[in-house]
């Protein structure tokens, strides 16, 4: 039994085989355990030789058959490292790292340009009520001027804000008539326009407000001039035409001088050599009142922009699409390394 079973077990290379194997000879109908129950029928001097003998034989098996696992458990798990085995040594997947959206960019860099010059940065709500929207800028229900900003509206009292204004009512409103500040608000805003190149249904605008008292006219010509040298170069030159905003009196739209270009990318600053990037204009007394500040002691200037018109011309992009189709080719270029 020993030679046969010792046979076997070298004989095989799996883990399962060596347990039928154990089962066979060892196990309740193995042939040792045979030999080992027969024990009783034999006589007296057979039994301790037999007895002896057998044990001898179950002892060899079982180290046998335990030596053998062990060596299998062991090459099974070599295997298995060797499969699983990493090289530290070979060079990584490189990881691709996002950066912020150009308008992101642009919009970070106007709020850092005018946070130098003392403004706090504001939030309002994109969903907005008809109160703010228009009637505290002086736009009451009916008025013709809301044409010029095509409305998506919720319900009769709540709309998609069109512009950043509100956010100009808003913030007076919180100042309750007796603060002086400068403040700027970017944000989104939407109107029902179909798009195309220079038309977006959804586009961004920066506010910008400072009331206190004694607020010039010439205050906000020097403030829009320091900031367009700031964004475009020094060379640049500012120009206010007269315009008209319910919520500003006298209003304006200023344009900046561009270097006229022709052919393909020039689109944004086409024959003129100017292109208008923002309306603005002193806010209107009547702004003033509605917001609880007396136009009689305080008056203020108050702007919007737009940062995509800022963009396009900053860097030449010529449609208004590409900010928001997300192209990755377009986005990839503005991403500072
Ligand atoms: N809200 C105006 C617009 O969207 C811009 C503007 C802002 C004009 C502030 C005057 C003062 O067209």
């Amino acid at each position: 039994i020993q030679v046969e079973a010792l046979e076997k077990i070298a004989g095989t290379d799996e883990i399962k085989a060596l347990q039928e194997i154990r089962v066979a000879y060892l196990g309740k109908k193995g042939s040792l355990t045979g030999v080992l129950k027969g024990m009783g029928k034999l006589s007296k001097e057979e039994r301790p030789v037999i007895g002896e003998i057998a044990n001898k034989v179950r002892d060899a098996i079982t180290t046998a058959l335990d030596a053998k696992n062990e060596k299998l458990e062991q090459i099974a798990l070599e295997k298995q490292l060797e499969a699983e085995a990493i090289d530290v040594t070979l060079p990584g997947k490189p990881v691709k790292q996002g950066g912020p959206h150009l308008l992101t960019s642009i919009v970070e860099e106007i709020e850092d340009l005018f946070i130098g010059m003392g403004y706090e940065v504001r939030e309002g709500p994109e969903v907005e009520t008809d109160y703010f929207n228009f009637e505290a800028l002086n736009l009451p229900k009916n008025h013709p001027a809301r044409d010029m900003q095509d409305t998506f509206y919720i319900t009769n009292e709540l709309l998609m804000r069109t512009h950043t204004s509100p956010v100009q009512a808003r913030t007076m409103k919180e100042y309750k008539g007796e603060k002086a500040f400068k403040m700027i608000c970017p944000g989104k805003v939407y109107r029902r326009d179909n798009d195309d190149a220079t038309h977006s249904h959804q586009f961004t605008q920066i506010e910008g407000l400072y009331v206190d008292k004694n607020v010039r006219m010439s205050d906000l010509k020097g403030t829009l001039d320091v900031f367009a040298k700031k964004m475009f170069g020094e060379d640049r030159e500012i120009r206010l035409r007269p315009s008209f905003f319910p919520f500003t009196e006298p209003s304006v739209e200023m344009d900046i001088s561009c270097k006229v270009c022709h052919g393909e990318g020039c689109s944004v600053c086409k024959g003129t050599g100017w292109i208008e990037i923002l309306g603005g204009g002193m806010v209107h007394p009547r702004v003033l009142e509605m917001a609880g500040y007396d136009p009689r002691e305080y008056s203020g200037f108050a702007f919007g922009m737009g940062p995509e018109r800022i963009a396009m011309l900053k860097y030449g992009v010529n449609d208004i699409r590409a900010f928001y189709t997300n192209d990755k080719r377009f986005l990839k270029q503005y991403h500072q390394a």
